[in-house]
């Protein structure tokens, strides 16, 4: 599978939800996670991203990732359609250690 990261948290370009073809992505307040049992492994959203936030799980880390998309994939709800990023998604990419500063 893979799994939404860090980079994500307050960019939410919403890139990957145009071209997931199982609509497997699930809306938080300041990112987007996958669902590991819908997501069928096609790899499409991963170079879409424009913050690089989507990585297959099987690269080193990221079981705190994928228990992550897994818990709030059940919680949040499914989105379909692309929606407007925050106005300052920009300034937000690439800082580090998002989730520790801002999810919520
Ligand atoms: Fe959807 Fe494919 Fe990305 Fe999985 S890898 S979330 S199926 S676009
Ligand atoms: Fe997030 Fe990238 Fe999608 S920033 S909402 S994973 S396009």
């Amino acid at each position: 599978t893979y799994v939404v990261t860090d980079n994500c948290i307050r960019c939410k370009y919403m890139d990957c939800v145009e071209v997931c073809p199982v609509d497997c992505f699930y809306e938080g307040e300041n990112m987007l996670v996958i669902n590991p049992n819908e997501c069928i492994d096609c790899g499409v959203c991963e170079p879409e991203c424009p913050a690089e936030a989507i990585l297959p799980d099987t690269e080193n880390g990221l079981e705190k990732w994928l228990e992550l998309n897994t818990k709030f994939s059940a919680e949040w709800p499914n989105i379909t359609v692309k929606g407007e990023a925050p106005a300052d998604a920009d300034d937000m990419k690439g800082i580090e250690n998002k989730f520790e500063q801002f999810f919520s």
